[in-house]
């Protein structure tokens, strides 16, 4: 039998396999394409502490292997989500994992402990890295602020603490040193890459926000090198995410150094592409002879490949 769970500090998941924040709404949506028992858990979209209007239009461009981004973190704030969303949320028979937003540490704090009391939520989120929204990255560029929130949010509340980190900086491991001195659980390595897009006819930036955030397999062997390089220099448990679309893809994070994968743009073009990882990576696993998922995390040789 292979052991497909996974323990990321006080966070035990039955699979490595979870959908990322943003890219499954609030799972609704996805109920005809995932039998959502199957997976790891499912992020749902970040919330904030008062409902967003997010950016303007077009909020969204494809590009070469990619997706931008810059919705703003538009959401119906914590009182709906706690409403409406939580109740369907936690009968799905998977973890759920809460992904937050504040404006400071007090907002994060306050919505880490009304999300605490809430029964059945497997933990929190901290989205410390949207590069939508003003102030939104912050904490994610800044390794004391990324260290008070986690601190402060810890403080709060009971779940589990995974920081969601922006690649956005000079050094990742400096900030996923600082969440983990912090107390962080786990980090998630990478939230999106700031980029743009032009209509050069127009002359114009073709996002409303001008910038956005880039995903899909463009970002994979960045956020990849992101993962490597924080395994190689932090303990802590890692959850890789950026351009997550096939079992190889899952293979090379895990090997890596993560422990966990999040499924992100891949959601929009094969829906039910979560599902058939968790059935892969199984696969995968007995294929390679390995009796659980700890026995591949962090498993690359480091000699080059010609020595
Ligand atoms: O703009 C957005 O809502 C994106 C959020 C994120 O990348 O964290």
């Amino acid at each position: 039998m292979t052991q497909l769970a996974v323990q990321l500090n006080r966070l035990k998941l039955a699979n490595p396999i979870l959908v990322a924040s943003g890219t499954f709404g609030y799972a609704r949506e996805m109920a005809a394409y995932v039998d959502f028992t199957k997976l790891g858990g499912i992020i749902p979209k970040t919330i904030t502490a008062e409902p967003r209007r997010g950016n303007p239009p077009p909020r969204t461009v494809e590009t070469p292997s990619g997706m931008l981004n810059s919705i703003g973190l538009d959401n119906d704030g914590i009182d709906y989500f706690l409403e409406t969303h939580v109740p369907y949320l936690t009968s799905l028979g998977t973890a759920v994992i809460a992904n937050i937003a504040g404006r400071n540490v007090d907002e994060f704090v306050t919505m880490a402990s009304r999300l605490g009391k809430v029964d059945r939520l497997a933990a929190l989120e901290l989205n410390i890295s949207c590069p939508n929204v003003s102030g939104g990255v912050d904490f994610g560029t800044n390794p004391e602020m990324a260290a008070d929130v986690v601190s402060s949010v810890r403080d709060a509340c009971d779940l589990p603490v995974i920081a969601k980190l922006t690649p956005n900086v000079t050094s990742i491991v400096t900030i996923a040193q600082a969440a983990a001195d912090a107390g962080a659980d786990a980090v998630s390595l990478v939230n999106t890459f700031l980029g743009m897009a032009i209509d050069w006819r127009k002359r114009r930036p073709i996002l409303g926000n001008k910038l956005g955030g880039l995903s899909g397999p463009a970002i994979k062997p960045l956020a990849l090198r992101c993962v490597y390089q924080v395994a190689q220099n932090v303990e802590v448990p890692i959850i890789g995410v950026g351009g997550i679309g096939t079992i190889d893809d899952v293979m090379e994070f895990l090997v890596a150094g993560a422990s966990a994968v999040q499924i992100g743009t891949a959601n929009f073009y094969n829906p039910s592409v979560s599902e058939r990882l968790v059935t892969e990576i199984a696969d995968c696993l007995r294929d390679q002879a390995c009796n659980s998922i700890a026995d591949l995390v962090g498993s690359i040789h480091h000699e080059s490949p010609n020595s």
